[in-house]
C-alpha cells in the first residue's frame, strides 16, 4: 500500500490515543462531527461489485444451474471417467473412447443393459453435487445425447427419485436411433415436499447397448435464462446491488499451467462443443459457465463486466515471453474485447456473439491484465503488461487498464514502464484486528498515482463463511474504502461463493470448499449469506453520491498485537503492539435529497455511546431510519442450518437533530439515515 501524507490527517491524529478496550465512565463520549456542506470526495458509482471464479464449486455444483455431476464423463481431471455415475439394474457402464460425440467430447459412456427387464430396468444414475434439489410443482429440463447399438428397441425412462425411493417425476424418450442425436425431455413434479437427496436415472426396460454424452438436468433458472443460473443464489447476489463483476478470476483465469488457463474461445457456443478444463482449484469445469454466460449474468444483475484477460503467466511458474511469443495472447485479448463489445454486423467477434445468441454488445470500461503477477518469480510482468497496454490502448483508447501489481514495494516485480489506470490490490488478513488496523490506510495514500481496485479482500475469520468478527473487520475496512472512494473506485470481496456440503478445506475434489471464509454458502437446496455478506449489502445498498468531511474526537482504542509472519518458513520479528480504533465511521450524502448515510461500526463487546454533531445543515429531521446488524458474540454466525441468525434489521429512530447522542449496540454495524436540509 502506498503511503503519503495528505487528506484526513487530522482524523488520524484524533484517533491515535488511549489503549482502553471498552468505553468506561471515565472516558469522554466520542464525538463525530459531520460537515454536511464539505464534500471530501465523490463516491465512485462503481465502488461496490462482485469477484468470481471457479473455486469452492462456485459454478459446478453452485451458481451454474446444471444439477448432474460429470455430465461429460471427464471428472476429475479430464480423463475418461464414470465418476459420480452408478450403474443400476445390473447394467455395465464403461467410459468409451471409441465412440466420441465430437472433438470436444471424445469419450462417451457405454451402457450395456443386457439384463434389463420391465421388472428391473437397467441404466445409470447420478446423485448430483452432494444431492439434487427437487421442489414441488416444478419443471426440470433434461437433455442427453444418445445413440444405440442396432436392435435396441427400448424407450429410455428419465426419473427423479427421492432418498425414500419415491418417484418425484419421470419422462420418456420413445426411441433412440443408431446415430448420435440430442434428446430433450421435461420432468414435472407434483405435490411433493422439497428435498435435496434425490437421484436422477436414465434406464431402459428393453435389453441392449447404448452410448450417452452430455447427460444434463436443469431446474428453472434465474430470469429463465437458457443454460442459466440458480435462482436463489442470483437473488442473494441481486440483493447486494453490485455494479460490476470481476471475471473470470483469480487463479482460475491463469490456471496452474498455460494449457489450463481460462481460454474464452473454448467456452462459447453449444455446451456439447466445449471441451472443459481443470480449474487450479483441482476439479473439472465443464465450462458451462462460459464467457457469454458470465456476460449474461452481468446483464441479469445490471452489472458491468470487469474483464480479466490472460496475460501470459500461469501459477506453476509457466510464462509466455514478451515479444513475438506473447503476440497471439495479446491478439486473443483484443478478440475477447471485441466479442464483448463489438458490433454484431461489422466485427468478426461481435458477429460470433450474435450467433451465440446475444446480438447486443455489452458495456465494458475496465480490463485487467492478468492476476496477481507478483507471484511470477522471474518478474516478467512489466514487459508483458506494456505489450498488452500498448495494443489495448491503441485499439480501445477509452478502456481503463488495470495492473495486477501495486507499486508499494519498489523492486523488479513492481516496476511499471506504462502507467496503469488502476492497480488491483488484494488483501486477506486472518484477523479482524488486522483489518481494523488497516482501515485508515487510504486516508493518507497518494492521489498522484493510479486509482485503486481492491479486487480481492476479506477478513478471513470463520469457516466456511465468516462470522460476526469477520463482518466487523470488513465493515471497518469498508468505511475506509468508501471514505476514500475518489481513490478506491472499485472493490470486490473474495471469494464470493462456497458449496458447504463437504466444507473440509482442501484440494481433494471430493471437498466442496478449497478456500475458507467465503461470502455466501449453499448446499444443493438452500443458501445463506454470512454476516460479511450482510455487511457488504448494508454498505452497497445504503450510500450517497458524495463523501462528507468529518472529524472525530475521543475515539476509543484497543491494543492490537500484529501476528508474527513467517518468510520462507522462518518467523519474522514480532512487530510492536499498536493502538487501533474500536469505533469506525464514514458519512456520505445524497446530494439530490440531502439524506445523509452515516455508517458506524462498534467492534467492542460493550455498548458504545457516540455524540454526533452535524454542521453545515439548516435542520435535521428528528425522525430517521437505521439499519443495524449486531451479535451477542463475535463468534456468532450464519450457517446452512441457521441461515438468518445474524441479519440487518431496519427500524425507525427518533430524537435526531443537529447534535444527538446514541448508544451503538455491542458488536454492531449501523447505517443511520438522516434527513437533512
Ligand atoms: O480468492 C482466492 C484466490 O486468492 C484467488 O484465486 C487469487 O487471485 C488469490 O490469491
Amino acid at each position: 500500500m502506498r503511503q503519503a501524507s495528505v487528506a484526513l490527517l487530522p482524523l488520524l491524529v484524533a484517533l491515535a490515543g488511549g489503549s482502553v478496550f471498552a468505553q468506561d465512565a471515565a472516558k469522554p463520549v466520542p464525538t463525530l462531527t459531520i460537515k454536511a456542506d464539505q464534500v471530501s470526495a465523490h463516491v465512485s458509482p462503481t465502488l461496490y461489485g462482485l469477484m468470481t471464479e471457479e473455486i469452492n464449486y462456485s459454478y459446478e455444483g453452485g451458481l451454474y444451474g446444471e444439477l448432474l455431476r460429470n455430465r461429460a464423463f471427464k471428472d476429475v481431471h479430464g480423463a475418461p471417467s464414470a465418476a459420480y455415475w452408478t450403474a443400476v439394474g445390473g447394467a455395465v457402464m464403461t467410459p468409451d473412447a471409441s465412440t466420441p460425440l465430437n472433438d470436444a467430447q471424445k469419450t462417451s459412456l457405454k451402457i450395456d443393459a443386457a439384463k434389463a427387464t420391465k421388472a428391473e430396468p437397467a441404466g445409470i444414475s447420478n446423485a448430483g453435487f452432494w444431492g439434487i434439489a427437487v421442489h414441488p410443482h416444478t419443471t426440470y429440463a433434461a437433455a442427453l445425447y444418445a445413440k444405440a447399438a442396432p436392435g435396441f428397441k427400448g424407450p429410455l425412462t428419465l426419473t427423479l427419485k427421492g432418498a425414500d425411493g419415491k418417484v418425484a417425476a419421470t419422462a420418456t424418450i420413445a426411441h433412440v436411433g443408431t446415430a448420435w442425436k440430442k434428446y430433450d425431455a421435461v420432468l414435472t413434479t407434483g405435490d411433493i415436499a422439497a428435498s435435496k437427496d434425490n437421484v436422477f436415472s436414465v434406464t431402459t426396460s428393453a435389453p441392449g447397448t447404448l452410448w450417452v454424452q452430455q447427460v444434463s438436468l436443469f431446474p428453472p433458472t434465474y430470469n429463465h435464462t437458457k443454460n442459466g443460473n440458480r435462482a436463489d443464489l442470483m437473488q442473494l447476489l441481486a440483493d447486494m446491488k453490485p455494479q460490476f463483476l470481476r471475471l473470470p478470476g483469480g487463479n482460475y483465469l491463469e490456471g496452474d499451467t498455460i494449457a489450463e488457463r481460462f481460454e474464452w474461445k473454448d467456452t462459447l457456443g453449444d455446451t456439447a462443443s466445449r471441451p472443459g478444463h481443470r480449474s487450479p482449484w483441482n476439479y473439472w469445469s465443464t465450462d458451462g459457465m462460459g464467457l457469454l454466460e458470465y456476460l449474461e449474468w452481468c446483464e441479469d444483475l445490471h452489472m458491468e463486466p470487469v474483464l480479466a484477460v490472460y496475460a501470459g503467466y500461469s501459477l506453476h511458474q509457466e510464462r509466455v515471453k514478451a515479444g513475438d511469443d506473447l503476440k497471439p495472447y495479446v491478439q486473443n485479448a483484443l478478440e475477447e474485447i471485441e466479442y464483448v463489445t463489438g458490433d454484431a454486423r461489422t466485427t468478426k467477434w461481435g458477429a460470433q456473439r450474435a450467433r451465440d445468441g446475444h446480438p447486443a454488445p455489452f458495456p465494458l470500461h475496465y480490463v485487467e491484465i492478468g492476476n496477481e503477477d507478483w507471484f511470477d518469480k522471474e518478474s516478467t510482468y512489466d514487459a508483458r503488461f506494456a505489450q498488452f497496454y500498448d495494443a489495448l490502448k491503441s485499439a480501445y483508447p477509452k478502456l481503463q487498464l488495470i495492473s495486477t501489481i501495486t507499486p508499494d514495494q519498489p523492486d523488479a516485480k513492481r516496476v511499471h514502464s506504462r502507467t496503469p489506470d488502476l492497480v488491483d490490490e488484494h488483501l486477506y488478513p486472518s484477523s479482524e484486528g488486522e483489518m481494523e488496523a488497516r482501515a485508515h490506510e487510504f486516508d493518507t495514500a497518494s492521489r498522484a498515482g493510479p486509482k485503486i481496485f481492491v479486487g480481492e479482500w476479506a477478513t478471513r475469520v470463520g469457516t466456511p463463511t465468516p462470522n460476526m468478527a469477520g463482518a466487523l473487520g470488513d465493515a471497518a475496512w469498508m468505511t475506509g474504502m468508501e471514505r476514500n472512494s475518489d481513490l478506491v473506485v472499485l472493490e470486490s470481496y473474495a471469494p464470493l461463493l462456497t458449496n458447504v456440503s463437504h466444507a473440509v478445506n482442501g484440494r481433494d475434489p471430493e471437498t466442496s470448499m478449497q478456500w475458507p471464509s467465503d461470502l455466501i454458502g449453499y448446499d444443493a437446496i438452500t443458501s445463506y449469506g454470512s454476516p460479511s455478506y450482510y455487511a457488504q449489502q448494508m454498505f452497497s445498498a445504503h450510500h450517497g453520491d458524495v463523501v462528507l468531511a468529518a472529524d472525530a474526537a475521543n475515539v476509543p482504542t484497543w491494543t492490537w498485537l500484529p501476528p508474527v509472519r513467517t518468510h520462507n518458513g522462518v518467523a519474522e520479528p514480532q512487530k510492536p503492539a499498536r493502538d487501533v480504533p474500536s469505533l469506525f465511521f464514514d458519512a456520505t450524502k445524497d446530494s439530490a435529497t440531502g439524506r445523509i448515510y452515516l455508517k458506524l461500526v462498534n467492534r467492542n463487546p460493550t455498548p458504545q455511546p457516540v455524540t454526533i454533531a452535524l454542521t453545515g445543515v439548516t435542520s435535521v429531521a428528528a425522525d430517521g431510519t437505521q439499519v443495524v446488524m449486531k451479535a451477542n458474540s463475535a463468534d456468532d454466525t450464519n450457517s446452512i442450518s441457521d441461515p438468518r441468525h445474524i441479519v440487518p434489521v431496519e427500524e425507525k429512530v427518533t430524537g435526531l437533530g443537529t447534535t444527538f447522542t446514541r448508544d451503538l449496540p455491542p458488536l454492531s454495524i449501523t447505517v443511520l439515515e438522516l434527513e437533512t436540509k
